[in-house]
């Protein structure tokens, strides 16, 4: 362990960069993260670690041995992006990301669903004032367990199961975690926590979720318990994506109604998530939630402002509250003054110009 590890006041960072375009985005994060320390006077450590679709082509392995009691003692990781076209899908995304949000026991997937000044959304009629929203979706359970298996594989008699497992203890501490979340969020409009979930067909598994929830609300007197089943949100998020503030979900339904949440801010160049492990000594991990892009590999034309928002989530879960949202300000005056668009190529600026006009902006 080296000094800078040792001292307390330090934020310990591990960085994958990963596949694609992630390495890029990546680094305008890191130089946001610069920039903000030094105004803000707060330190950090950084360790690289070159995990992603090359790590494996050549070694044959996703993770090496140890290198997630290696990534567990580190305070936050941040992630570009997995996914290689030479690789098949799911090995890297069940090797790297899904294990490290299962091994790390990051129980919490924050998926903020906020329309930036000056970003267009496809929602006709509809402006940032409406589009402010919070996805506590649960992030280790559900259909992700990789529970089931195959009958007569290949034959026409063929069988395939896939079961959705759900735990007392997940979606209590999920939903315990996203009531207090809506707390602190303290929306004016109103406190209101939305379980979403399908309990007219999973009448087990969403049976429990919704007792639990039911349970746990009378401890939440001031936040409004509300529910609606995941067809029914969609349906909402598009019409009057207004009504919510907070969202807890299963694993399953969050990972669907957050690309739609995603799509209604912006898109996927601006759509940022946390992994949270909320508990002391944990390791959350944040990402921007768009893939590699590999076509757009090394060309300088990603948008990085989905990376820089990751970056502002990192910095208010390890405490730099202040930070987070200079971050989040500062972010706002770009998209809604200096960029022409959120689409790749389309931003009236390179990579690590949006990057630098970020920075530029920090300290306004
Ligand atoms: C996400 C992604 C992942 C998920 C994939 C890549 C495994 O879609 O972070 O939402 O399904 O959770
Ligand atoms: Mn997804």
């Amino acid at each position: 362990m080296n000094a800078a590890q040792t001292d307390n006041s330090s934020i310990t960072i591990a960085v994958i960069g990963g596949d694609g375009t992630g390495p890029e985005v990546v680094a305008e994060g890191l130089k946001v993260l610069e920039a903000v320390a030094a105004l803000d006077g707060f330190s950090y450590t950084l360790s690289e670690f070159h995990f992603g679709g090359d790590h494996y082509l050549k070694t044959g392995e996703v993770l090496p041995a140890g290198a997630v009691e290696e990534l567990s003692q580190f305070d936050a990781i941040y992630l570009g992006a997995v996914g290689h076209p030479d690789v098949a899908p799911g090995i890297l995304e069940k090797g790297l990301l899904l294990q490290l949000r299962f091994q790390l026991d990051q129980y919490i997937n924050l998926r903020p669903v906020k329309l930036l000044p000056g970003v267009e959304t496809p929602l006709a009629g509809k402006g940032p004032e409406d589009i402010d929203f919070v996805v506590v979706r649960e992030n280790t359970e559900d259909l992700y367990c990789g529970v089931g298996g195959f009958l007569k594989k290949g034959t026409p008699d063929e069988v395939a199961s896939q079961t959705a497992l759900y735990s007392r203890k997940g979606c209590e501490r999920c939903i315990r975690w996203a009531f207090e979340y809506t707390q602190r969020r303290n929306n004016p409009k109103g406190k209101m926590l939305t379980l979403v979930a399908k309990t007219n067909v999973l009448t087990y598994g969403h049976d429990l979720w919704w007792r639990t929830f039911e349970e746990i609300s009378t401890e939440y007197p001031d936040v409004k318990a509300d529910y609606n089943h995941v067809d029914a949100c969609c349906m909402w998020m598009v019409k009057n994506p207004e009504y919510y503030d907070v969202i807890v979900t299963t694993n399953m339904f969050g990972d669907i109604i957050t690309d739609l949440g995603g799509m209604l801010q912006g898109g996927m160049g601006v759509a940022a998530g946390g992994n949270i492990n909320p508990d002391p000594g944990g390791t959350s991990m944040f990402e921007p939630m768009g893939g590699s892009a590999p076509k757009y590999t090394g060309q300088g034309v990603i948008n990085p402002i989905a990376a820089i928002n990751a970056m502002a989530m990192l910095l208010e879960q390890a405490g730099q509250t202040n930070s987070a949202a200079r971050i989040d300000a500062a972010v706002a005056r770009v998209t809604g003054e200096k960029m022409q668009s959120q689409s790749a190529g389309k931003m009236g600026h390179r990579t690590h110009e949006v990057g630098d006009l970020v920075v530029a902006e920090l300290d306004n």
